[in-house]
């Protein structure tokens, strides 16, 4: 079996973007192959955050994720703080990542605003700049064989490779060479008001975000105010109709089926609108009565976190110390 791991931020409640778009298949990856699955709060520290609040989503995230269908007996769901080999891992690879790839990574120019004002970088964060270290550290630490992200962090991945390919270079075998896993095109949910931009939840646009916990009536009154086109005809386009085109989306992913076939069986946008909204809330029925359940009791989710960050940890032990020997520090007696 391949060993799978990939990492979310702890951003609390999912929209349904996340949802079809990546945590569907990590559900379907606990039977296929071994499967580690990290909420990644070190690196949400890289920005502003008050403690109660990360805490809060912390938590939140992991009993969503539960309610999708992580299922602890068939994969390994751990909080990235509490397996300490992260922090670990993440020195050594410090020392064998440059300050030139890591000041070329787009995300880092993004957020730390580069080409703006010089006093603005010397606010920027260390822990901003060195995220991409940390984050290969996630998944060298399981000797990944294949790491489920995002278009967005294809770039991530190229330096995680990297580090993993010097790292083995310069000091002997120790990790494994991850390869990335993007999912097709097709499973990009967009903003509902805004078709032309992914569906996010920091684009501050709350009628044009689904979340996975939207009762069946907030989700009816979004679907509803979903903007489409003046034409009247229901076909999947998603360059000159992209409004219509991503409603098609969602329904082919709820149900899934494809969306140019289900075109075909509407002959106009109200009708699409409503199937739309019902097939949503019933593919969320099962989540939310889940949550619900779930969130009542906190401690168990608390106690299956624990548990998932033993067994992470115990991997990430050996490779920790293999790659601590390999770099010539001194074995603990
Ligand atoms: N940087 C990733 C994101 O923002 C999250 C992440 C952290 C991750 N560590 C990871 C993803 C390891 C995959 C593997 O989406």
């Amino acid at each position: 079996m391949a060993r799978v791991l990939s990492g979310i931020q702890p951003s609390g409640e999912l929209h349904v973007g996340n949802y079809f778009g990546a945590v569907q298949s990590w559900v379907a990856d606990q039977d296929l192959n071994e499967a580690f699955y990290c909420i990644v709060d070190l690196h949400a520290l890289t920005v502003d955050i008050a403690p109660a609040e990360l805490r809060k989503r912390t938590l939140e995230t992991a009993t969503t994720l539960l309610a999708a269908g992580l299922d602890p007996d068939r994969c390994t769901l751990f909080v990235q703080s509490q397996v300490a080999e992260h922090t670990g891992l993440t020195w050594l690879l410090e020392c064998v990542a440059t300050f030139g790839e890591l000041r070329r990574m787009t995300q880092f120019k993004d957020k730390s605003g580069e080409g703006s004002h010089p006093s603005k970088s010397e606010a920027v964060r260390v822990g901003l700049f060195t995220y991409p270290v940390l984050m290969a550290a996630d998944i060298l630490l399981y000797n990944a064989d294949r790491v489920p992200v995002g278009d967005d962090q294809r770039q991530h991945l190229e330096l995680a490779r990297n580090l993993a390919l010097r790292f083995n270079g310069r000091f002997g075998q120790v990790v494994t060479v991850p390869e990335a896993s993007v999912p097709a095109v097709g499973a990009r949910v967009m903003d509902l008001q805004h078709p032309d931009r992914k569906m996010s939840k920091t684009a501050m646009s709350p009628t044009g975000t689904i979340g996975v916990l939207d009762p069946p009536n907030t989700i009816a009154s979004k679907v509803r105010k979903a903007v489409t086109d003046t034409e009247t005809e229901v076909r999947y386009d998603p360059i000159s109709k992209p409004g219509v085109s991503n409603l098609l989306e969602l329904l082919a992913a709820a149900t899934r089926g494809d969306p140019a076939e289900l075109a075909k069986r509407f002959s106009s946008y109200g009708s699409l609108k409503t199937e739309v909204a019902e097939a949503l809330s019933e593919s969320l029925r099962p989540l939310r009565e889940r949550h619900a359940q779930l969130s009542a009791d906190p401690q168990a989710v608390l106690a299956s976190l624990a548990a998932g960050a033993a067994k992470a940890s115990s991997v990430a032990k050996v490779t920790l110390t293999r790659a601590q020997a390999a770099m010539g520090l001194l074995a603990a007696w």
